[in-house]
């Protein structure tokens, strides 16, 4: 059985006081719920006051993104052990924002892949299709390019840590959310990638999450899809009481 995950990404969004503050506020909302794996995922310079914040409770912290070395002249970037450092137990690693606006591709995202995991950090790894790639009949194409190039290189072993995210870019912040039967066509199509990938037993453990405009009011049917395991939230994600909502979509 999969555990079901919901996670948030804040994104370009909180303060350190507002990111504690939504902690202490979600914890009491969401006390005692243990069968669904809880995330926050935040800026780098809340990381550290977050994963306090969350010491204790049922939320787990993360960051947006990472580079793959460990040190050096870098400049401006954060290492996975910084991060884990930071307290956080988790890296979400190459979002369609970060593919459209900061140059990231599948080869980047293979070596911060590798990097989290090697740093003892569990890796979400967002795919998904542009609008003009679902109109050309592309969807799958993308999302097998995505998955092969992202997780190239792996093990069995590694896959343990690593969960999936399905955002389709044309979903993302805009209120369109793929239907339940678009989101279970493509999730049920990325396991059978992580089947050729790595087997049977790897593609059955894996989660792969949804992500674009997931709501209170319609996480429960895309919840509901046989291959879809949780949701990567981002604007529901920003107010305690919706992302409680999420959380607790089997109520
Ligand atoms: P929205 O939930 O705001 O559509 O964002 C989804 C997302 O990009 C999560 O990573």
């Amino acid at each position: 059985m999969r555990k079901p995950y919901i996670c948030g990404n804040w994104k370009l969004n909180k303060t350190i006081a507002e990111a504690v503050d939504f902690v202490n506020t979600l914890k009491g909302e969401i006390a005692g719920i243990n069968d669904v794996e809880v995330g926050i995922g935040a800026p780098f310079t809340c990381l550290s006051a977050l994963s306090d914040a969350c010491k204790g409770t049922n939320i787990a912290s993360g960051a947006e993104d990472c580079y793959w070395e460990e040190s050096g002249a870098f400049t401006g970037e954060v290492a996975p052990s910084m991060i884990k450092d930071a307290g956080c137990s988790f890296v979400i690693i190459g979002h369609s924002e970060r593919r459209q606006f900061f140059g990231e591709t599948n080869e980047t995202v293979n070596k911060k892949v590798k990097a989290a995991l090697a740093a003892g950090l569990q890796a979400i790894v967002c795919v998904g299709e542009m609008l003009e790639e679902r109109k050309a009949g592309k969807a799958n194409d993308v999302v097998k390019d995505h998955i092969v190039g992202g997780l190239e290189g792996l093990s069995a072993e590694q896959m343990k840590n690593v969960v999936i995210a399905y955002e389709p870019v044309w979903a993302i912040g805009t209120g369109e959310t793929a239907t339940p039967a678009q989101a279970q066509e493509i999730h049920a199509f990325a396991r059978s990638v992580l089947k050729d990938m790595f087997g049977e037993v790897v593609a059955e453990a894996t989660r792969i999450q949804y992500g674009g405009s997931v709501k209170p009011d319609n996480v429960k049917e895309l919840m509901a899809c046989a291959d879809v395991d949780g949701a990567l939230v981002g604007g529901a994600a920003l107010k305690p009481d919706s992302f409680a909502a999420l959380v607790k979509f089997k109520a």
